[in-house]
């Protein structure tokens, strides 16, 4: 009998799929740094059983109508804004993500960003580098503190808590928002349960985690900047599309706010000329969350994991809802 065929979007290193080869038909676009197109997809999924995809491409139901046999989208990600879950249903397609495996990493990496933005290391670095460096003055690249401050959490999920856990260790006050309040995070990490706008005007840090969708679209637009301190500190983790980015780059301009460190954009790749990137006070990383090798393989088993399961006819392990 023929193995199940799966189609991987994007190059990953055969030590994490050949585990998998002998019951799994594996193939996949052999370059890491580009998409793959349009037409390929549609040739490989003439076919294929399984689909493995990466948080940029698209799933939608333009690419589904040419998948007959296909079981499983397995996105190799937590968030899965990319795929049309309506479109999932109607093909009679399982929809699987990545979560928990990434998100201690994930939050340590907002935690850099607020760290780097608060206490200026990414300009400091390049100072030295530029060989600029001349003499040392009381206030030569002072920032801001980060212990005792007030961090808001918006988004307080399974990344929002990991975050949570480490701004203890700085003796931070925690506050968060979530449609609904989680009494238990509040106990174990002492955090408060606030209102949005509460969050807003109160925080010195201003951290989202939140999922894009239609209710988060631009959550962070003009009135939210204007309601944030002018001392606030503006870091993005979750999505791009959860900021109203003209609205950002303004309220950085006119001080607004203070800073912004920023992981993900609207539309990704960003450029150099784009205008987030040419203000000072951001610092602007290109989407690498869950960005160790540790985590990243272990996003790829699960994504394996999950395709094994949905094309033996079990129930994805982690599927998304
Ligand atoms: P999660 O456990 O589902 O947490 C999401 C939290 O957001 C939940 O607590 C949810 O609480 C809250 N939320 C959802 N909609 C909301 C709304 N309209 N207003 C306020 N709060 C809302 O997800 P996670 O695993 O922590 O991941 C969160 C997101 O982070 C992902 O969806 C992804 O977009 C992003 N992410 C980015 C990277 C990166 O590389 N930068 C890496 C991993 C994840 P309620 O349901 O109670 O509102
Ligand atoms: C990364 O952005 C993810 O959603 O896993």
């Amino acid at each position: 009998m023929s193995k199940p065929k799966v189609y991987i979007t994007r190059m990953v290193d055969e030590k994490y799929l050949e585990a998998y080869r002998d019951q799994l038909d594996i193939r996949m676009w052999e370059k890491a740094d580009e998409p793959v197109s349009r037409e390929t997809l549609y040739k490989e999924l003439a076919d294929a059983d399984a689909l493995f995809t990466v948080l940029s491409d698209a799933v939608d139901e333009d690419l589904l109508s040419k998948a007959p046999r296909l079981k499983i989208v397995a996105n190799m990600a937590v968030g899965y804004d990319n795929i049309d879950l309506e479109a999932c249903r109607k093909y009679n397609v399982a929809a699987a993500n990545t979560p928990d495996v990434l998100s201690e990493t994930t939050a340590d990496l907002g935690f850099s960003l607020m760290m780097a933005t608060a206490r200026r290391i990414v300009e400091a670095d390049a100072w030295v580098k530029q060989d600029k460096w001349q003499s040392w003055a009381p206030f030569f690249f002072a920032g801001t503190d980060i212990y005792g401050k007030t961090l808001g959490i918006v988004g307080m999920g399974r990344i929002g808590e990991a975050i949570a856990k480490r701004a203890t260790g700085f003796d931070m006050n925690i506050q968060y928002h979530n449609r609904s309040r989680k009494k238990e995070a509040e106990e174990q990490l002492h955090a408060k349960y606030v209102s949005f706008e509460e969050l807003l005007k109160t925080s010195d840090f201003v951290m989202t985690v939140v999922p894009h969708t239609k209710e988060t679209d631009k959550l962070f637009n003009q009135a939210a900047f204007e309601k944030m301190k002018s001392s606030a500190i503006f870091i993005n983790i979750s999505r791009g599309k959860v900021v109203d980015e003209d609205a950002l780059a303004n309220a950085l301009k006119t001080g607004e706010i203070q800073a912004a460190g920023l992981d993900v954009f609207e539309e990704e790749p960003i450029r150099a000329d784009h205008p987030l990137v040419s203000l000072d006070n951001t610092v602007c990383i290109p989407h690498i969350g869950s960005a160790s090798v540790e985590t990243r393989a272990k996003m790829v088993q699960l994504c394996m994991d999950n395709i094994l399961a949905v094309v033996s006819g079990k129930e994805a392990i982690t599927p998304v809802s």
